[in-house]
């Protein structure tokens, strides 16, 4: 039944095979492997947050920040929340890297790498690669949240006003800032042109957008089997939008503007904010230091 659309291809019998790959296309379904593992992470506890965050094998100093600001699992005493970083094989495939990344990793146990190469086109294959570790490694877990590395999360704000822990997890959730009525780019200069061969669909499904999304945990196997036999496409957050479309379960658009916003950094706005994408000139310590330590300062009602 998959075989019908121009959008799926491979390994079912009597499917029409892609005749080459295109080099935007991720090759994908493969059988990648963990290379460092968080086997045990999620093991005798039910985290009620998963959060696993987009970032590449030698970006230590964007890791270093969110473990010492919002990803500082110690800071939110109420709920179990596990952060887990997610990377692929540097580009260089230097064994400086390699080797930093798995010193890295023993004091702070908190990577996850398959053995892809870690490129722009190649981020719907983190993704999955997230996917498939909360599967198999953390369904104990209630919700999952996919983050980019260069967004702050405001935690408290997403587990107490938009997931709620004293609330039954709800089921085939995805929520986020949902993009509908797009298309994709055939103009070559543009950052997310993609052509015909890699995506012949003239319009997108709907789609949450990738800086931040978050779901309930039984979407985490759902999208990575469904993951396993829809037409693999470069935007992960696109990708992810068809694997729902597959399972007939639309992403759910959160009001408010809650999630990816660009903003300057006022304390009461971003107190009511659960992503914001950071301005490489914002040190995310400092602002943190200022969030944090004023958040039980009250707020006016209209800043
Ligand atoms: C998952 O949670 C259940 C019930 O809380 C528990 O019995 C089980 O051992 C947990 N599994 C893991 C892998 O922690
Ligand atoms: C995380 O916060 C705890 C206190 O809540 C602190 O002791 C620890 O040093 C912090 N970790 C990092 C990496 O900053
Ligand atoms: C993605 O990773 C695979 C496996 O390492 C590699 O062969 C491929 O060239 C990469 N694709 C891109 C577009 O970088
Ligand atoms: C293209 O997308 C539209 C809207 O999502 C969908 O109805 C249609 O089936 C798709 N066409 C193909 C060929 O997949």
């Amino acid at each position: 039944f998959f075989c019908n659309s121009p959008l799926y291809y491979h390994s079912f019998i009597g499917c029409y095979v892609l005749p080459s790959r295109h080099p935007m296309m991720p090759p994908y379904p493969y059988p990648y492997e963990f290379i460092i593992n968080q086997e045990d992470k999620c093991s005798g506890r039910n985290p009620f947050l998963v959060v696993l965050v987009i970032s590449t094998s030698h970006d230590v100093a964007s890791r270093n920040s969110i473990r010492k600001t919002w990803g500082n699992a110690s800071n939110y005493d109420s709920v179990d929340i596990v952060i887990v970083f997610l990377v692929g094989l540097s580009p260089s495939r230097s064994h400086e890297v390699q080797s930093m990344l798995e010193e890295e990793d023993v004091t702070f146990r908190d990577i996850i790498q398959q053995n892809f190469l870690d490129t722009y086109h190649n981020l719907t294959l983190k993704t999955v690669m997230g996917m498939e570790w909360v599967a198999k490694f953390c369904t104990n877990a209630s919700y999952v949240m996919k983050i980019d590395s260069d967004v702050f999360l405001n935690v408290e704000f997403l587990v107490h006003q938009i997931l709620w822990p004293n609330q039954p997890v709800r089921h085939n959730y995805f929520v986020g800032k949902v993009h509908s009525s797009t298309g994709p780019m055939r103009d070559k200069m543009n950052k997310w042109y993609v052509p015909e061969e890699v995506y012949p669909n003239k319009t997108y499904p709907p789609y949450c957008a990738g800086s931040g999304y978050v779901f309930s945990v039984d979407m985490a196997k759902k999208i990575y089997d469904i993951a396993q036999v829809v037409r693999i496409m470069p935007f992960e957050d696109v990708f992810v939008g068809l694997c729902l479309t597959e399972l007939h379960i639309p992403p759910i658009h959160f009001p408010r503007h809650v999630f990816h916003r660009f903003d300057l950094y006022y304390r009461c706005t971003f107190r009511k904010l659960v992503t914001v994408h950071m301005s490489r000139y914002v040190n995310l310590q400092v602002m943190w230091q200022d969030f944090w330590s004023n958040r039980f300062l009250r707020c006016k009602q209209f800043t």
